[in-house]
């Protein structure tokens, strides 16, 4: 018998069948011939959440979550956040390979040039209540877009991607600037080409009246490494709804306002603002025994804390604590801080949190850094879609050019009612 094969017998009638087995798994579909009779449909997996279904083969991101270990294209995450800038590893996650210098000039450049969003989005944004939530006013922008660029819908034409691609990586931070002055009630600070992503970003955000916005460089390097760690992580919630919207070969903003969505949930990038509510409910650090007793007790979560994947310390959360003491320098440490640390403490020791392997996640320091930069909880989530839009296109990308992919459809497991008749109104049981 081949080695690289599964022999499964299907005790329901003896029979047996020998599929392949390729990089650690087997094509679902092979399971169909597992049939009970003739006009069986053949067996289905059952597998709510995705728990153990690849849905497809990826070259972007690798995570071993048993040792915590996060690469974007081979390249170890710590190496990338000491090194690199955000554009870098954008490139990288979409190109495959790192920049040469001038391959990085002239990316970051046609970047730069397309930050200036369509002037009807202003007026779309004035729609919006000042106490909208961002991630909803973001979203819908991003749609907006689609309205505005029409050829987008070319999604198989590389030219074609590739300028969409510019235009989202360069606007994104735009319209979450934009969306953060219009809930202050100020005015809009256009994008500023000769500054850096992060800068400009920065400028857009707390740009007043002087003539040129400087901003602290040890908070620009601190949030241009914060989108590296935010840039990618293989097939998270909102990257899932990327690919699936994405197969449908809908336009890459329709396709990423479905992406924003998701990853607005509490349970995905929306937990770094309530880890922030979180750490206010608890308030002092002698509440922490009480707090950790109702999260054991099932009555909440502890927010910023488990994983799907990583059943160890999420490489993330180890950066962004290091980070923090830097930016702690320039803005005064924020004394939530000393919460989370004890909290991640006392979680760490607790019986309840090691038989589940639950460590900090990406989300649990990520939103004291935010609120110390002065940033409100409400846009945290914002901020991680201004990493993850690298990702969400270099993912997009990978599935319109994979031969395998085509509309995802899952099937289902049926357990409603047998075919019945209609039953007139006058004779329906109360
Ligand atoms: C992100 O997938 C990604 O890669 C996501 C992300 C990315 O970069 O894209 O890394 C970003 O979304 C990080 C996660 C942010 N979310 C949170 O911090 C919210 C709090 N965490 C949990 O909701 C939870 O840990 C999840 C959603 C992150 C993962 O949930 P799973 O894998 O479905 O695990 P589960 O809910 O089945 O939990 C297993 C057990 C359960 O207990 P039992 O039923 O076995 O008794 O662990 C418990 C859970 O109740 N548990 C928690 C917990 N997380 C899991 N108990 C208390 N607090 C928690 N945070």
């Amino acid at each position: 018998m081949p080695e690289d094969t599964l022999t499964i017998t299907d005790n329901r009638t003896g029979i047996s069948c020998t599929v392949p087995v390729k990089n650690g798994a087997i094509r679902a579909m092979d399971l169909r011939q597992l049939k009970t009779s003739p006009d069986d449909f053949g067996m289905v997996t059952y597998d709510p959440a995705f728990m153990n279904t690849a849905s497809c083969e990826s070259r972007i991101t690798f995570i071993d979550g048993d040792k915590g270990i996060l690469q974007y294209r081979g390249y170890p995450i710590d190496q990338l956040a000491e090194n690199c800038t955000y554009l870098e590893v954008a490139y990288l996650v979409l190109h495959g390979e790192l920049p040469t210098e001038s391959q990085l000039h002239g990316w970051t450049q046609e970047v730069a040039g397309q930050t200036a969003v369509p002037e009807g989005i202003e007026r779309i944004l004035q729609g919006f209540r000042q106490d909208a939530h961002p991630m909803s006013v973001l979203a819908s922008l991003v749609a907006a877009l689609s309205t505005f660029y029409p050829e987008a819908k070319n999604v198989h034409d590389s030219a074609v991607r590739r300028v969409q691609i510019l235009r989202l990586l360069g606007q994104l931070p735009t319209l979450a600037a934009y969306t953060y002055r219009h809930s202050l009630g100020l005015p809009l600070v256009p994008p500023d080409a000769s500054l850096t992503y992060p800068e400009n970003f920065l400028s857009m955000l707390w740009k007043k009246s002087e003539p040129y916005f400087q901003a602290n460089p040890v908070l620009a390097r601190a949030l241009d490494v914060l989108f590296i760690l935010h840039a990618d992580h293989e097939q998270n919630c909102s990257t899932n709804a990327m690919r699936s919207i994405g197969s449908s070969l809908a336009d890459p903003y329709m396709t990423m306002a479905g992406a924003i969505a998701a990853l607005s949930g509490p349970l995905h990038g929306g937990a770094n603002e309530e880890v922030l509510k979180m750490l206010d409910v608890i308030g002092s650090t002698d509440h922490i025994p009480a707090y950790v007793q109702k999260v054991k007790s099932g009555e909440c979560k502890l927010m910023g804390f488990g994983h799907r994947v990583y059943k160890n310390y999420d490489p993330r959360a180890r950066i962004i604590k290091r980070i923090a003491e830097q930016v702690f320098e320039v803005t005064g440490r924020n004394p939530k801080l000393d919460i989370a640390l004890a909290l991640e403490k006392i979680a760490l020791e607790d019986e309840y949190f090691v038989k589940r392997k639950l460590y900090p996640n990406v989300d649990f320091y990520s939103g004291i850094i935010y609120q110390a930069m002065g940033f409100q909880p409400d846009i945290f989530t914002v901020l991680f879609a201004i990493g993850r839009n690298a990702g969400w296109l270099a993912q997009w990308q990978e599935l319109l050019t994979d031969p395998a992919q085509k509309i995802a459809r899952p099937r289902q497991v049926f357990l409603g009612h047998a075919r019945r008749d209609f039953v007139p109104i006058g004779q329906r049981g109360a």
